[in-house]
């Protein structure tokens, strides 16, 4: 029954009114795409592993085993959150109960790594977040955090960068830094992860990849960036990263012997299907979670430590597309209809339909003059691997349709 403590990961753990994970993503948390032989983001995890510790420092420790289940301790508090940051919201994350979730980033490792003596680390992961239902966006997804601390000598040692590092505005840097240090820094992390890439898409052909970094913001780093690369005439958004908040090494570290203070260091998270639909030209991110050994078989001899290696993906044949059309006025009752979030709907149609849905977009919302909601969505429903049949998808859209109703309380129209 819904009632059962959930059972994740060797775990149970008790529910409460904040729960709001569902079956279809408890599901995934075995299946470890991270850590599977051949898989595109296993693959894309190695080749940047290999880059950092042959091209960089053989001292990043490579880490691909921690558990999902954080505290949100662990996922915000210690990472600086404001308490009221959406990222801390119902919509936005999948809570066990109301003390624990599904990482959201890899980042929720960073003070207990450091805290266990890591230093220099690369943690790959799953991690989950509620999120529209599309071709590049899944609800689970991977990430690479990279972390390096350096001390006092290490510091000194560092070069200068080519031209003097100056905090922009809306981009400060923090008041206990100096800027001179700062600069180094910044420049120790964007010079390498520029080569990374250049590294990772060194395929016979390929031209140099251009890269353009853009201020950002994260509670736990300042200054903060996002790497963009120019990809198939347009700007991708690879990674956030920046100069790691001091307080972090502080409790990390402890304050005591003053440790903490002498040290600084960078952090970036990287999203590994994003560069692995990339590299090797996957369109769909359903396809990292197929079964399917067409899928798996095409990466079977990728050398992990050679990026000239990498292959293009090649789909099977294109399978067509089924679209059924919902339309529902939102709940009458408007404590409930301001409750009502999109992110509800997409978790219940995934809940149903599983990879066969495609994409859900909203087509159609407008308010009667009753002051009433109505919403129009178009799902389309496709599989990467077969035909569907009229009959099979109209017995899901009923279910979708019985569900709306009975569980996000709207009126079907
Ligand atoms: N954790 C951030 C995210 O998921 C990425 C990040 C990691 C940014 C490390 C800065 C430093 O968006």
């Amino acid at each position: 029954t819904t009632a059962a403590p959930l059972e994740v990961s060797g775990q149970t753990i008790q529910r409460d009114d904040w729960t709001n994970v569902t079956p279809h993503i408890l599901a995934k948390v075995p299946r470890a795409l991270h850590r599977t032989p051949h898989h595109p983001v296993a693959l894309i995890a190695k080749l940047i592993e290999h880059y950092w510790q042959t091209r960089v420092s053989p001292d990043f420790k490579a880490i691909n085993n921690l558990d999902p289940v954080v505290s949100t301790t662990e996922n915000f508090d210690h990472l600086l959150f404001p308490k009221d940051h959406p990222g801390r919201s119902r919509h936005d994350s999948y809570y066990l109960n109301r003390d624990t979730l599904l990482r959201t980033h890899t980042s929720a490792h960073q003070t207990q790594l450091l805290a266990n003596g890591s230093q220099n680390f690369l943690l790959s992961a799953d991690c989950y977040r509620r999120d529209e239902i599309d071709a590049s966006h899944y609800p689970v997804f991977h990430q690479m955090e990279g972390f390096r601390t350096f001390d006092a000598a290490a510091l000194q040692a560092l070069p200068d960068p080519p031209s003097p590092y100056k905090a922009t505005e809306g981009n400060p840097q923090q008041g206990v830094h100096d800027p001179r240090l700062v600069g180094r820094v910044a420049h120790d992390l964007q010079s390498h992860l520029d080569s990374m890439v250049q590294f990772l898409f060194a395929q016979p052909g390929q031209e140099k990849l251009q890269v353009q970094w853009i201020d950002a913001y994260f509670p736990f780093t300042a200054p903060s960036w996002e790497m963009e690369v120019q990809y198939q005439g347009k700007w991708l958004e690879l990674l956030g990263c920046g100069v790691v908040q001091q307080p972090i090494f502080q409790r990390a570290l402890g304050e005591s012997d003053g440790s903490a203070d002498q040290c600084m260091g960078w952090a970036f998270g990287l999203g590994l299907e994003r560069l692995a639909m990339v590299l090797f030209r996957i369109p769909d991110i359903r396809l990292f979670w197929s079964t399917d050994p067409r899928f798996l078989d095409q990466f079977a001899k990728v050398d992990p430590t050679d990026p000239t290696s990498v292959v293009h993906f090649t789909p099977f044949s294109h399978f067509p597309p089924c679209f059924k059309d919902v339309a529902f006025w939102l709940p009458e009752d408007a404590a409930v209809g301001d409750k009502f979030h999109d992110n509800s709907m997409f978790d219940l149609v995934r809940d149903v339909a599983h990879d066969l849905v495609e994409n859900v977009a909203l087509i159609d919302e407008f308010t009667n003059k009753k002051g009433r909601k109505s919403k129009c969505f178009r799902i389309t429903y496709r599989s990467m691997d077969r035909n569907v049949t009229n009959e099979e998808i109209n017995a899901i859209q009923a279910k979708v349709r019985q569900a709306l109703a009975a569980e996000l309380k709207v009126e079907l129209r």
